[in-house]
């Protein structure tokens, strides 16, 4: 075989179709026959090559390289569930004052003086699942997904033994929920075995169990041995527990497994010693995991405390310290993102922290790097907590070499040469080019294209970058005119109208293009949350821009008020602050964006929003302003309840508004509602319109 470097460029593209290919075989006769063919040292023979290749051209690099695919096998291959209920994640918090603020959180929630009781679990660190059962049968597993939607691995499940496959006494729709994950001891077998018959080695027990789990052949999900905890429900037709403890008793009585670690902890001491001394059985249960979970343990006061977003407002994770690890950087560089910040990144001598490879990692802002005076060459302690980007600790001074140098942060944007700048009192400093900055607007377009906009499958950060320099691709609406571009004959006046023969590209070909226009014509439909995400204003995370669409319904309203600069109306939005409500107002203001608006809704339909919200209820689509202390509830409970009957909450009183609710000393707000002939609600009778 060839030395990758004396490779010319054809042979180059034909090697690299040939290790797809080969891997691609590999892939599923391991993954799905379980029947491995090449040795790992082969398969990461090829891999190396692949990358090696792929670094000498990069542009040859196709759309199905492995270097893509690594670890992702075959997803689609299981059907899709629904939930019923959303899969839910909870908060992270890292020390026990975040605790200690979050129990104060629920008791000024709830308006409680006194102790509340909260259910204190070992967070297993596995993956969630959720199991249905029908008339006391099992009938459908799932994994969590995306939350709102899973995959369905209900055989894989089944071959659990201890999942109880019929329950007796057990309300007609019952779908339990918990974690799936393997023993530490079965995991060290499972590895060993593997080594000597030539096979995949897994970095820990999570992963373990997830390649075991999501197999798609269920008797090897049974050979591989798999436990469970559950801990919650999800859809349930008669609810016969009053409390989280309750649920655990009717789990046994079941005969589901319930950690024997949880314990029922009635004030903050008892929930600190319950974390400490979990912290030092840790390495001793035969299970990893990862934190404690803490969630209130009558379900009264969680139903009244109900959810944010995404995670429910009476639980929380408390996580272990992150793993840490040593390391050199070798290098500092400047990456330009979305908005124009410039991060300073460190580039590693690859180490392993707790059982993942990191070799970059974050050094935040110009500040934080003098601040811990982090310099090219040093010896430094590297943090990964879950999923966060690895972090610089701290430096090891008394390590430093000589030749050790200090990084001097660019005035001027590495990527388009024009002043970054750092307003008063932000850490960051910007690049000022805007959309000329090809950084900047690179990462605009993989933000607009990327899984939580409009996923579009084959659309990968690459391409993006090759299309935008070959200005096939400046703009998003250029994503939906590729196809007509591509079709059209060379008659056209603009150049850039010229047929772009994307077939004719290197590694590309009929079928691969078909693949991609086929992809963006399914995105051609579009929901309204992802859509506001999708635009990547600043501060707008999927979380907010669900909350707006929640709030605005359709695309059109949203626009209207945002054009006629109604910040009020994204202030009366719990969750949406001061800073965050200027950053969208200000975003309407740039014509330039309107105008990528208006064309994109030319070749795109925006759904209006639907959620699971009650739109039978009396207070559905009403808009519902407050005034004056509520008795029986706190004002943010009152609001997340209207919300959750589908009401919109603002904050002052117009000619639009239907109910203005009036608490104890209500202010002007009750008057101007009463001479707008608006109908005022008491407390009690607001309560009853919930009823
Ligand atoms: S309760 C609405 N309890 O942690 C709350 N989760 O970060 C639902 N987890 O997705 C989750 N142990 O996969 C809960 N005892 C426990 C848990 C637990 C592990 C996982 C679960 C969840 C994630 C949230």
């Amino acid at each position: 075989m060839k030395n990758v470097s004396d490779l010319t460029r054809e042979e180059a593209a034909a090697e690299l179709q040939r290790i797809a290919a080969e891997m691609a075989r590999a892939d599923i006769a391991y993954y799905q026959n379980d029947a491995p063919y090449l040795s790992d040292a082969e398969y990461d023979a090829l891999k190396l090559r692949n990358a090696n290749i792929e670094r000498l051209f990069p542009d040859l690099i196709r759309p199905d390289s492995p270097s893509k695919r690594i670890g992702a096998p075959l997803q689609s291959a299981f059907g899709k569930v629904a939930h019923r209920f959303p899969m839910l994640s909870l908060a992270d918090v890292f020390s026990i004052e975040e605790v200690e603020d979050f129990i104060a959180g629920v008791r000024r929630f709830l308006n409680i003086d006194g102790d509340i009781a909260f259910m204190c679990e070992p967070k297993i660190d596995g993956l969630s699942f959720t199991a249905r059962y029908e008339n006391g049968l099992f009938i459908q597993g799932a994994t969590r997904g995306d939350g709102q939607e899973g995959e369905d691995i209900t055989e894989n499940l089944r071959t659990i033994g201890q999942l109880p496959l019929q329950l007796e006494d057990a309300p007609q729709i019952l779908e339990v929920r918990g974690e799936v994950y393997m023993a530490k001891a079965d995991f060290f077998a499972l590895n060993q075995k593997n080594e000597s018959e030539g096979k995949k080695i897994f970095a820990n027990p999570r992963n373990a169990a997830a390649g075991s789990l999501r197999q798609l052949d269920p008797e090897i999900t049974r050979r591989r041995k798999l436990s469970l905890f559950a801990y919650t429900w999800g859809e349930v037709s008669e609810r016969v527990w009053e409390s989280q403890a309750g649920f655990f008793h009717h789990l046994e009585k079941w005969g589901f497994p319930v950690n024997p670690n949880n314990r029922l902890c009635r004030n903050v001491t008892e929930i600190e010693s319950f974390f400490a001394n979990l912290m030092e059985i840790r390495a001793s249960l035969p299970y990893d995991i990862d934190g404690v979970v803490y969630k209130v343990n009558d379900i009264a006061l969680q139903e009244r405390l109900g959810f944010l977003t995404r995670t429910p407002r009476w639980a929380v994770a408390h996580k272990f310290p992150a793993e840490q690890a040593f390391t050199r950087i070798r290098n500092i560089r400047i990456q330009v993102g979305r908005t124009g910040a410039l991060t300073p990144v460190a580039d590693l001598e690859p180490v392993n922290v707790g059982g993942v490879m990191v070799s970059h990692a974050t050094l935040h802002n110009e500040d934080e790097i003098k601040r811990k005076d982090i310099r090219i060459g040093d010896t430094v302690i590297i943090q990964r907590a879950g999923d966060v980007i690895p972090q610089v600790v701290g430096v090891l001074t008394d390590k430093r070499p000589p030749e050790s140098q200090q990084f001097i942060f660019p005035h001027i944007c590495p990527q388009c040469g024009a002043h970054a700048i750092r307003e008063e009192d932000e850490a960051v400093r910007r690049c000022t080019g805007g959309l000329t900055c090809p950084a900047q607007a690179i990462e605009r377009l993989r933000h607009f294209v990327s899984r939580d906009a409009f996923d579009i499958e084959g659309l990968g950060g690459k391409i993006i970058e090759d299309f935008y320099k070959e200005k096939i691709i400046l703009s998003p609406v250029d994503i939906f005119t590729l196809e007509e571009r591509n079709q059209s004959n060379g008659e056209d006046l603009f150049e850039r109208n010229r047929g772009l023969e994307l077939e004719k590209r290197e590694g590309w070909g009929k079928k691969s293009v078909e693949n991609l226009l086929a992809a963006v014509n399914k995105r051609r439909i579009i929901s309204l949350p992802r859509f506001i995400y999708a635009l990547g204003i600043r501060q707008v995370g999927s979380a907010t821009s669900r909350l707006i669409a929640q709030n605005f319904e359709s695309w059109q309203h949203f626009e209207e008020q945002m054009v006629a600069g109604e910040t009020e109306k994204l202030l009366a939005i719990d969750g949406i602050g001061e800073s965050m409500a200027h950053d969208i107002v200000e975003f309407f203001k740039e014509e330039h964006n309107l105008q990528t608006i208006r064309d994109l809704r030319r070749q795109i339909q925006i759904e209006d929003f639907r959620d699971q919200v009650n739109y039978n209820s009396p207070l559905a689509g009403k808009t519902v302003v407050f005034t004056g202390t509520l008795e029986k509830l706190t004002r943010s409970e009152a609001k997340a309840k209207a919300l959750a009957m589908g009401a919109k909450i603002s904050g002052s009183v117009s000619k639009n508004t239907d109910y203005v609710v009036i608490g104890a000393d209500p202010g002007s707000k009750a008057k101007t509602a009463a001479d707008l002939g608006i109908t005022l609600l008491s407390e009690d009778e607001f309560l009853s319109l919930l009823a």
